[in-house]
């Protein structure tokens, strides 16, 4: 885990403390001093995990040998700051710790959940490409957070369990370009349209509803690591062979809408193996993919644009 001491970082740690398969080893870093101690707090949990802390110059250490890479390091939004008024800061950060990747652990499966996440994955697949490791289906954007939410309100809208709820979110990480797909939720004909609209334009709002509320103190830690780490138990469960595992992701899988895009993967031993199709949506939600496209083009782009220019002055 790589801002392991930060907000999302140190639950998200707890929650693979208790829930990586027995015999894992979870490795944290950050470039907080006490991050070796966070390390040593965890590991008075009994479990059959061993965790280790790094800090400092001992990124490449902390590294070393690992399969899976979640990336919650960087700044967090204050009120009024949209995910993408965070580029300028966490683009560097991305960039320096994807190359430190790319070096010790070139097969690694990388989940980003730094923002403004529609620009950070694409800016680390070049990274990744100039270090002549780039496998897309060892990247992930973690948008999990969505579809969490999205089970959230409709369970709730729906008055049933959060358990009997699954909605497809598609599209990025940021504003309309997160796309939840309420027309395949059971119960959606009770719905009515302004509701839809109301609900989706919730969902869509979500992580600005969290920064609000915290009125200055950052945005969602809490459930994005529960977002995360589900996610990354996910990938862990697909490189240990475990057959039909999925999640919804944002990555570079071949979607007609654009290069990168938020959908269900199916993970395997070698990262995502394979792409869901969303099938049919409604008209809405249609408008909403199509709205979607450009603004997700211009996210990419900037991600690829700051790569180029930060390749060059770093060599
Ligand atoms: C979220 O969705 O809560 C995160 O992406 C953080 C944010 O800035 O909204």
């Amino acid at each position: 885990v790589l801002g392991a001491a930060g907000g999302i970082g140190q639950p998200l740690s707890m929650i693979l403390k208790n829930n990586l398969p027995a015999g894992s080893k979870l490795s944290l870093y950050d470039v907080a001093p006490f991050t070796p101690g966070v390390a040593t707090d965890l590991s008075h949990i009994p479990t059959d995990v061993e965790v280790s802390g790094f800090t400092g110059d001992d990124l490449p250490k902390a590294l070393e040998c690992c399969d899976v890479v979640v990336i919650p390091a960087g700044v967090a939004r204050k009120p009024g700051m949209t995910r993408d008024d965070l580029f300028n800061i966490n683009a560097s950060i991305i960039a320096n710790l994807v190359r430190n990747c790319a070096r010790v652990c070139p097969k690694a499966c990388i989940c980003i959940i730094t923002n403004p996440v529609n620009s950070t994955v694409p800016l680390a697949a070049e990274v990744l490409k100039s270090e002549g490791v780039y496998d897309k289906h060892r990247l992930f954007g973690v948008s999990a957070l969505d579809v969490l939410r999205s089970e959230t309100f409709l369970a709730a809208e729906l008055g049933i369990s959060n358990q009997r709820i699954l909605v497809p979110v598609i599209g990025g990480h940021s504003g309309t370009t997160i796309i939840p797909l309420l027309s395949k939720v059971i119960g959606y004909e009770q719905i009515s349209e302004d509701r839809i609209k109301a609900l989706t334009e919730r969902i869509q709002n979500a992580g600005t509803e969290v920064v609000e509320a915290k009125a200055g103190a950052g945005s969602a830690t809490l459930s994005m690591a529960t977002a995360g780490a589900r996610f990354a138990l996910k990938v862990v469960k697909g490189l240990m062979g475990e057959p039909g595992v999925n999640e919804y992701s944002y990555v570079e899988g071949g979607s007609k809408v654009s290069s990168f895009f938020a959908q269900s993967v199916v993970f395997g031993v070698n990262g995502w193996e394979r792409v869901l199709d969303y099938g049919k949506v409604s008209a809405y939600e249609q408008s909403l993919i199509d709205g979607a496209a450009s603004q997700l083009a211009t996210n990419i782009n900037k991600g690829v644009e700051f790569a180029k220019k930060w390749l060059s002055e770093n060599k």
